[in-house]
């Protein structure tokens, strides 16, 4: 289907809620529509308008359900899908005990695919229309990723994961090297293919020496438009481990700018203990910080200063984090993230968490305009939302007097069953009974 018309209720943003005020910042329309065309969105308006401007375009019609951009996870290890919600550790252990070991299995490419493509389809299935993964030490586990990506239409940011240092286990050690020359390979395969980015990743500085970190800054150098993505800062435990490792650096940050992997296009997950001068210096570059709340409740890493960071129009987008964070839904990793907030004294806005998983993940992965907004000329990457998915959400959205606290209910209760359809660059996914064997499907066809 080449032109295609949505209606329901439409969710856009003309601001970043966090620079104006929230509500003003959005553009609500009860009966909206969405025009779609060769993948992209061709036109926002109201129904009735588009309807008339375009009668023989064949419709869909969500009804009181939510249309909006569809969810941008900015920070997610796909080969970590198996070992979600792991009991019991913190950081390291976690990594020693359920993390390296997983990952290790990734050496098989049938494994990796199989993992790559469960990944996505969970991700779609939770509304999430793009993710930022990291993959493992393995070529092959980025292969994986991109081609399950390229077979679903989506865009996803990706790239093999780097370590070469003995604080990593011998079966998932790379070289400064051979780290450079198989990044470099995999940004000649796929970088810019289709819908694929690459994104150069160094797991973070505990596990990779100064040579190799200096190497992928050099790579990095030499395809400047790929992005370089990383941890920083994630427990107290870990930022002392670094000061130790490289005793010559100002601070965690510092280690990876003083090897060239600092920059614009850089996104660093959780930065949670930073110092006032790596929050200055992430501001000044322009760099994106992938906030990660489940995970860090769940790991027990610390309180983001979210309302700090997204106030002074840093790139600030949220993040899943699985199998560090507990959840596959970005509904829960807003309720997280409002929860962490709240701790911290801050009540953020509905407009802003739905922003935050959009567009905001979207700018932190520099790809605004393009993903993450429903917008003309960005592709129709697009989760519709039931708000009444399940009695207890429904009860609460009944008695509300806006958009906003008929929404809230859904980010702090909705999880999958709220993503009535998903559609990626304009072509409608599977709906859940569809998945299941069902062939019957809640949309309403009013051609
Ligand atoms: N720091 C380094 N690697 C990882 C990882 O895989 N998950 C999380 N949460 N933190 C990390
Ligand atoms: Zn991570």
């Amino acid at each position: 289907m080449k032109t295609h018309l949505l209606i329901g209720r439409t969710l856009a943003f003309a601001e970043d809620p966090f620079r104006a005020p929230p509500e003003a910042a959005a553009r609500i329309s009860e009966r909206g529509a969405v025009l779609i065309r060769e993948g992209r969105i061709a036109e926002l308006g109201e129904a009735d308008d588009l309807r008339r401007a375009h009668p023989d375009v064949p419709v869909t019609d969500h009804g009181a359900a939510l249309i909006t951009a569809g969810f941008v996870d900015a920070h997610m290890h796909y080969p970590q899908t198996g070992i979600v919600a792991s009991w019991g550790k913190r950081l390291i252990d976690w990594l020693n005990t359920y993390t390296f070991p997983e990952e290790a299995r990734f050496a098989d490419p049938a494994h990796a695919a199989r993992q790559a493509a469960l990944t996505l389809d969970l991700a779609l299935a939770h509304g999430t229309t793009t993710l930022a993964s990291f993959c493992t030490i393995h070529p092959g586990s980025v292969d994986a990723i991109f081609a399950a990506a390229h077979a679903r239409g989506m865009a996803v940011m990706a790239g093999k994961t780097c370590m070469d240092r003995d604080t990593a286990p011998e079966s998932l050690r790379d070289t400064a090297q051979s780290a450079h020359d198989d990044s470099a390979a995999l940004i000649a395969r796929w970088h810019g293919r289709d819908r694929a980015v690459y994104a150069i990743s160094p797991r973070f500085s505990p596990t990779s020496t100064p040579d190799q970190l200096e190497a992928l800054g050099a790579l990095w150098a030499a395809h400047p438009d790929c992005l370089m993505q990383t941890h920083l800062s994630e427990q107290v435990d870990e930022v002392a481990w670094v000061r130790g490792l490289y005793p010559q650096a100002r601070d965690y940050l510092d280690t990876y700018e003083a090897h060239g992997l600092l920059g614009a296009r850089a996104v660093f997950g959780h930065a949670i203990h930073l110092t006032p001068r790596e929050e200055a210096r992430l501001s000044e570059v322009g760099a994106g910080v992938a906030h990660c709340p489940t995970s860090n409740a769940f790991i027990g890493s610390g309180l983001f200063d979210l309302a700090g960071f997204a106030q002074t129009g840093m790139r600030v987008g949220l993040a899943t984090d699985t199998g560090g964070g507990s959840s596959f839904s970005m509904l829960r990793t807003m309720a997280a993230a409002y929860e962490i907030a709240q701790l911290r004294g801050h009540a953020i806005h509905p407009s802003q968490l739905i922003w935050l998983a959009t567009e905001g993940a979207a700018r932190t992965l520099h790809q605004e305009g393009e993903i993450g907004s429903l917008s003309v000329g960005a592709m129709a990457d697009l989760v519709v939302l039931d708000l009444a998915s399940t009695p207890a959400i429904a009860q609460r959205a009944e008695r509300a007097g806006d958009i906003w606290e008929a929404l809230f209910p859904t980010i702090m209760m909705g999880d999958d069953r709220a993503v009535a359809q998903v559609y990626v660059a304009g072509r409608a996914r599977p709906g859940r009974g569809e998945r299941n064997g069902d062939q019957q499907s809640d949309e309403r066809i009013v051609t």
